[in-house]
């Protein structure tokens, strides 16, 4: 009797699942039969007699399983019916590295291709090592000429310019901190934020990003100086023809100074908007090292002389990137900031 109801209930079972169309619907059916149905057939075993009892218990085990089974099917076909697995995959949004360092990047490559190392210096300086050692005297005009972010300090006007604090501004400052600590001959670029307090415009940034170059040795000429600016600027912007024009200028840690013109990479020098159709872009200072900033540094300047350069990161990234406004890359815009 009990076997026949359980025969009974599995055809039930069967044909509610064949007619339900959903698998919401079929899931339903299983657990009504597992909960329900099942359940009591489970609690009416009690009332039997033990060899009834194993063979009835065998067959609502079968029943049970069956649902059970049928429950999983229904699952993995519900799960397949969303995973369509010839589908394109979520783009992955994967960050980017900011295009200063981007080029700061590719600036150390080349530089450490002609045998520079790269040295490193506090952004927050004194005023030694970023005036006095570096040849501007005590009230040179040229201290005025970079308009400096200097720290608020008690008794101020009383301190040592080693006890003045200011923010660099410039990365010349590891000229003299490398000099001190390395002996010659020399050969470093330095990479580095710096800081003045400038109205900001397309063009200015109250900090920006510098590259200090130094080459000491026995007999370093303006020579060795025009073919490293050359070489760096051919493979920096990948032409063969880009050549470099030195005018004279004035700093106080070099003499004689220079200002380093290349060709136009926008125009090969035909003249553009880029460099105001003159066909050349101003792009570098440099030098020859002053005597009193290698005895700043603590090196005989009768024995070894070099040459030493700044140039703006922010500007040559403009000028190959084509960017016409510097405060781009300090807007933290992610819409400029992802093309790069
Ligand atoms: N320090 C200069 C500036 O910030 C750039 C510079 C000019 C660096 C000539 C040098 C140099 O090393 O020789 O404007």
């Amino acid at each position: 009797m009990k076997e026949e109801k359980i025969d009974l209930l599995k055809q039930r079972f069967l044909k509610e699942i064949e007619e339900a169309d959903t698998p919401k619907k079929k899931r339903e059916i299983s657990k009504k039969y597992l909960e329900k149905e099942l359940s009591l057939v489970f609690q009416s075993l009690k009332t039997l007699s033990s060899k009834r009892k194993s063979k009835v218990g065998k067959k609502a085990n079968e029943l049970k399983q069956l649902i059970l089974e049928n429950t999983e099917k229904e699952e993995v076909k519900e799960n397949k019916q969303w995973t369509d697995v010839t589908l394109p995959g979520d783009k992955i949004k994967a960050g980017n590295l900011h295009p200063l360092t981007e080029i700061q990047k590719k600036c150390v490559d080349i530089f450490a291709g002609m045998g520079f190392a790269v040295a490193e210096g506090p952004e927050l300086e004194n005023e030694w090592y970023n005036f006095d050692a570096l040849n501007f005297k005590e009230d040179h005009p040229a201290r005025e000429m970079q308009d400096t972010l200097f720290i608020k300090q008690k008794n101020r006007e009383s301190l040592s310019s080693e006890e003045k604090l200011l923010m660099r501004t410039h990365t010349s400052p590891v000229q003299i901190r490398y000099m001190l600590e390395n002996k010659p001959p020399l050969r470093i670029i330095v990479p580095g934020r710096v800081f003045r307090n400038e109205a900001t415009d397309s063009s200015h940034e109250i900090n920006f990003y510098q590259i200090e170059g130094l080459m000491i040795g026995e007999d370093i000429s303006v020579a060795n100086f025009k073919a490293v600016m050359e070489t760096f600027f051919r493979r920096f912007f990948k032409k063969d023809d880009i050549g470099i024009r030195l005018r004279p200028s004035f700093f106080p840690f070099t003499e004689p100074s220079f200002e380093v013109d290349m060709t136009c990479s926008s125009c090969n020098g035909k003249g553009c908007s880029l460099c105001k159709k003159t066909g050349w872009i101003e792009i570098v200072g440099a030098g020859m090292v002053h005597p009193n900033v290698l005895k700043s540094g603590g090196i005989d300047s009768n024995k070894f002389k070099g040459f030493a350069f700044g140039m703006g990161l922010d500007r040559i990234a403009m000028i190959r990137y084509k960017i016409d406004d510097i405060r781009l890359f300090y807007s933290g815009d992610v819409r400029f900031l992802s093309q790069f």
